[in-house]
């Protein structure tokens, strides 16, 4: 499974790559206007740092919630780094752009997927990414990394799982990750924090004071 990083925060991001096991990064406007970033040419701007920091894919959606406003924002943002995949709503006007996207050599990842059916009209039209929101889904008490798994499986059955990658979206806490390992998910995009925990346990802590400890005795 590729590890993504689900943040616009450029230390964050540095922090991340120096431990040479993030894949990529997904942003969305929260998170951007969280950076204080604003203005097409400062957000441009941030996408082009972003992408110098991280070795793979970085996700930029586009604001505009029409196709037309979509595609002119779209194509500027897939020229501005081979890295860069278009992040594009689930909604009728998505799935269009999405289309044409693809059609253009564009990859898109279809973001705010809540079901099983978005899932795959976003793979049908080309998405070369879905992305499932697992936490939001467990706010409401519905069992998030449930859907990853009812996609993952519906891909592998209809054969998307060759064109369109899986991403475990809206990730909270160590156990998301894990559990969205388990099911088969392509990616899970997490903050540090959720990626910096799964490094931790008291065993290890304990171990290393020992050792430490021991390791005086050897001088
Ligand atoms: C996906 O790409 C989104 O950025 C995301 O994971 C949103 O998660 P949230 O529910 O924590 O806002």
């Amino acid at each position: 499974m590729k590890f993504f990083l689900d943040t616009a925060n450029l230390d964050q991001i540095a922090q991340g790559a120096a431990l040479g096991i993030i894949d990529g990064v997904t942003t969305n406007p929260s998170l951007m206007a969280k950076e204080g970033i604003s203005g097409e040419a400062n957000i441009q701007a941030h996408y082009v740092n972003i992408c110098q920091l991280v070795p793979g894919d970085v996700s930029a959606e586009v604001l505009a919630t029409d196709y037309e406003g979509m595609i002119a924002e779209g194509q500027v943002l897939a020229a501005l780094h081979k890295n860069i995949v278009v992040k594009v709503p689930c909604t009728a006007e998505g799935i269009r752009a999405i289309k044409h996207f693809k059609d253009k050599g564009i990859r898109t990842n279809c973001t705010l997927i809540f079901t099983v059916g978005q899932a795959v009209l976003a793979a049908k039209a080309g998405a070369s990414y879905v992305s499932p929101f697992v936490g939001r889904l467990d706010d409401i008490s519905e069992d998030g990394v449930g859907l990853v798994a009812q996609i993952v499986e519906t891909f592998q059955t209809y054969g998307y799982d060759a064109t369109c990658e899986v991403l475990a979206a809206s990730i909270r806490h160590t156990r998301h990750i894990i559990e969205c390992l388990e099911v088969g998910a392509d990616v899970a995009t997490c903050p540090l924090a959720s990626i910096l925990g799964l490094l931790k346990h008291p065993l290890t802590d304990k171990g290393l004071d020992i050792f430490a400890a021991d390791t005086k005795k050897l001088k």
